[in-house]
């Protein structure tokens, strides 16, 4: 179909910042930062760099190769590459993902425009701790107000992406990341410089192995499938947009040490600040809507001004994180119902973004009025989160590792890895035997632990 002129990312910038842009989201600035808190600090950061070394990058040229070779969307890179074969559903788990995904994740970057507002208006100053616990739920409890943050985020996220690959998600990216990674800084900055802070940098940089046991394993390794944009074809759709020249490993290389970067520096936000005002990290998913205003208002507010200032740039900057990985989801599933039911990219993209708000809206309303209709024990939005996260990607994660190591023409997989024999690769037989044994063996054990099949 749509093959022959296809859209194209215009710049090996532009490639690295939109992959990267993927990546870097809400798992990077909210989920990471709970889960070290959680996990006892730098020994799960370790933990999750060999994770990212081990299963994350190789999977992501897997992505990457299938996605270039196939020059399409994620379920018909399969048909193509594979045609005949049941290898099709691997693409279309991975649509149907994108779209759960998506509609849960704009309802939580939703919240970080209400944030945004309240801590601009001043709403945090001279609030206790206690206060901020009330603020969270009755804001995320409330019947429209979330909602309509979500909708607002969806129809930017939109806009962007009906604008197409270059003048949308490319120029998009090229504008946010780099003004991410500058918030970014000087919000690290100002947290280590607090008096007090060095226990909490301490907390990141030593070690302690004691804490290391099988879950802080299994919780690494999912953080780094979720962080990395793995497992639903999002790079691989992403990578249908590349050139011939593109440079599949090193772009790999690059989008894994900006994620991780980002994690990293986040967490020297959150941790030496929560360290100099006394509060434990271990406080789980509130970590960054509960704990963290209380900490801003607590280290900056005798100086009121500084205080918002600095909090109204924390959610700014998740915000920016939040909405270069929603596009990346909304490109997915308009990608594919652009190709596969020849609807126009803006008819496409507004089903999509219509879908989502319906989905969306239900999610957010499974934490306030709906609460008590539950679905397996679970609230809706708990639901995608558990069935995506850590079903469809890790399955898929599978799948493509398999599908990449054993079933795919091992001359199309080296032709890719090496721009056709002009690149040399010394790692290449690394790559295939991560993605041969190293990366399946290492999901599974996840998987199985997952479904308490253990
Ligand atoms: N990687 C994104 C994050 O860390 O927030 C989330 C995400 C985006 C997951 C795109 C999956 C995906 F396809």
């Amino acid at each position: 179909m749509t093959t022959n002129n296809r859209a194209n990312f215009g710049s090996k910038l532009g490639v690295i910042l939109a992959s990267a842009g993927s990546a870097v989201g809400l798992g990077n600035i909210w989920r990471f930062p709970y889960m070290t808190g959680e996990h006892g600090g730098a020994a799960f950061i370790l933990v999750y760099l060999g994770c990212v070394l081990l299963f994350g990058a190789p999977i992501m040229m897997a992505e990457f190769l299938i996605g270039r070779r196939s020059q399409s969307n994620t379920a018909r890179a399969y048909q193509k590459l594979a045609p005949g074969t049941p290898w099709r559903w691997v693409g279309r788990m991975g649509v149907l993902a994108g779209f759960l995904i998506l509609s849960y994740y704009s309802v939580v970057a939703g919240w970080t425009l209400e944030y945004i507002c309240a801590a601009g208006l001043g709403h945090f100053a001279d609030k206790a701790p206690a206060d901020f616990v009330n603020f969270y739920n009755s804001f995320v409890g409330h019947p429209w107000l979330p909602v309509v943050w979500a909708a607002v985020f969806l129809l930017i996220t939109h806009l962007i992406v009906v604008k197409g690959v270059e003048k949308g998600i490319e120029r998009s990216s090229k504008l946010m990341m780099p003004l991410l990674f500058i918030l970014l800084l000087i919000l690290a900055i100002c947290s280590v410089l607090l008096p007090g802070a060095g226990q909490g940098i301490e907390f990141l940089l030593k070690p302690d192995f004691s804490k290391v046991d099988s879950n802080v394993l299994l919780s690494a390794m999912g953080q780094a499938f979720f962080s990395l944009s793995l497992g639903m074809g999002c790079l691989c759709t992403y990578a249908s947009y590349f050139k011939p020249d593109t440079n599949l490993p090193k772009t790999a290389f690059s989008v894994a040490i900006i994620d991780t970067s980002v994690a990293i520096l986040a967490g020297f936000i959150i941790f030496p600040a929560a360290f100099a005002v006394g509060i434990q990290p271990d406080q789980g998913p509130g970590l960054l809507f509960v704990t963290l205003p209380n900490v801003f208002q607590q280290a900056f507010g005798g100086v009121p001004f500084i205080a918002a200032l600095l909090a109204v740039m924390f959610y700014i900057l998740l915000a920016l994180a939040a909405l270069t990985s929603t596009i990346s989801l909304h490109e997915v599933v308009t990608a594919y119902l652009h190709e596969e039911f020849n609807l126009t990219r803006s008819k496409a993209a507004r089903l999509v973004t219509g879908g989502c708000l319906v989905l969306g809206m239900l999610c957010s309303l499974s934490l306030g009025l709906g609460k008590d209709y539950t679905l397996f024990g679970m609230t809706l939005f708990d639901l995608f989160d558990f069935v995506t996260a850590k079903l469809m990607l890790p399955l898929g994660g599978l799948f493509i590792a398999l599908f990449t190591g054993w079933f795919l023409n091992k001359k199309i997989v080296r032709e890719e890895l090496t721009n056709r024999g002009t690149l040399h690769l010394r790692i290449y037989g690394l790559i295939i035997f991560l993605l041969k044994f190293v990366a399946p063996i290492g999901i599974a054990f996840v998987f199985i632990n997952e479904l308490k099949l253990l």
